[in-house]
């Protein structure tokens, strides 16, 4: 049964991996005082680390990537340290994990840092903050051309860091209309220097980041995670697919680890992209290893390994649900639903 989903697969020169289900990153908001991450964090990888890479909840590159309470960070020392527990315990039960490195942009609020938040452009998202009731997001401020050479910087620190805290590799968190992504969508980038206006400068901050990760840890540890239709904290634009085409192809060039897309749903398709998917986008324009995902069953995961369309799948609620989801679906056993109730412990 599902016997394409339990194929181990080479990612890259260092990374084998025994199956091809990942754990998707999920937020859980626990990180102890100091955003660091607990025991608990470290009990709850470990429980799950017979899937065949974990990517961590999105963890925080510095104090102003914030955007939502108690997500763990990967600056301090006592964060690296937390992290380092969280690693040894997933190795122990012979798991690979990757660090999904994060920073929100936009889609956060000085309550958080104590700072203005920062985009590419001063334009707010109108919404609500989740878990903050009457709280919306605040008009950030674009970031000036030295604020982001930092940033670039505080990336590739990020990413060393998490090679620190004994993390296989490292995840760009490029998806999700988060910082990143506001660089890469016309509706959040009106930036009218080097960084936007064109689908070559849009690209031009991402891949820097890109390029600066892999300079820190190597191209075989670094994945990235891309959501080129919008659908989170951002609106579409037809223009859009120009900035992905453009983006894509530079990846190509750069041999990582994965790719993965950043969605909630697969079925969603988008105007932007001509009525396509994102996964089917992505697949179609990025030939190297592709993980999927977005509401996927064990069956569908399968069968989509099978047809080709990814090389790998990305579960996410039915592991918060299932810890033991890996032996549950290779014994055929049924699964227990997810239910939002269950993020509020971490079993
Ligand atoms: C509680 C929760 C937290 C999430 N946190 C993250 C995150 O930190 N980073 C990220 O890229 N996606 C995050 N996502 C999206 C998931 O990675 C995944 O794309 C989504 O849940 C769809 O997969 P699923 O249907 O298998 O759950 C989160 C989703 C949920 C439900």
């Amino acid at each position: 049964m599902h016997q394409h989903l339990f194929q181990p697969i080479t990612l890259s020169k260092t990374l084998s991996l025994k199956n091809r289900i990942a754990m998707a990153p999920l937020t859980r908001c626990m990180a102890g005082p100091g955003l660091v991450p607990t025991q608990t964090m470290a009990d709850y990888y470990a429980r799950r680390a017979d899937v065949g890479l974990i990517i961590s909840e999105a963890t925080i590159i510095r104090a102003d990537a914030q955007g939502y309470p108690n997500v763990p960070g990967i600056w301090s020392t006592a964060q690296i340290e937390g992290w380092q527990r969280v690693t040894d315990a997933v190795h122990a039960n012979d798991g690979v994990m990757f660090c999904q490195l994060w920073h929100v942009g936009r889609v956060s609020h000085q309550i958080f840092h104590g700072t203005r938040p920062v985009s590419a452009s001063a334009i707010g998202l109108n919404e609500r903050i989740p878990r903050m009731p009457g709280l919306t997001y605040p008009v950030p401020r674009a970031l000036s051309a030295g604020e982001i050479e930092q940033l670039i910087e505080d990336y590739a620190t990020a990413a060393a860091n998490a090679r620190a805290a004994g993390f296989d590799g490292v995840e760009i968190h490029g998806a999700n209309g988060y910082l990143l992504d506001q660089f890469l969508h016309y509706a959040s980038n009106h930036r009218d220097d080097e960084f936007g206006g064109t689908p070559e400068n849009m690209v031009r901050f991402p891949l820097a980041v890109i390029d600066a990760v892999i300079d820190a840890v190597g191209a075989d540890r670094v994945g990235l995670r891309l959501s080129p239709g919008a659908y989170a904290h951002m609106s579409e634009d037809k223009r859009d697919k120009a900035v992905f085409e453009l983006l894509l192809s530079e990846l190509e060039k750069r041999n990582l680890a994965y790719l993965h897309v950043g969605i909630f749903d697969d079925s969603m398709t988008f105007e932007s992209l001509d009525g396509l998917q994102s996964s089917v986008f992505l697949r179609q324009n990025y030939k190297g290893n592709f993980i999927g995902c977005g509401s996927y069953t064990a069956a569908q995961a399968d069968a989509s390994i099978a047809s080709g369309a990814h090389d790998m799948v990305a579960i996410g609620r039915p592991l918060i649900a299932n810890p033991d989801y890996v032996s549950r679906v290779q014994q055929g056993e049924a699964l227990v639903d997810y239910d939002a109730d269950m993020l509020n412990t971490l079993v």
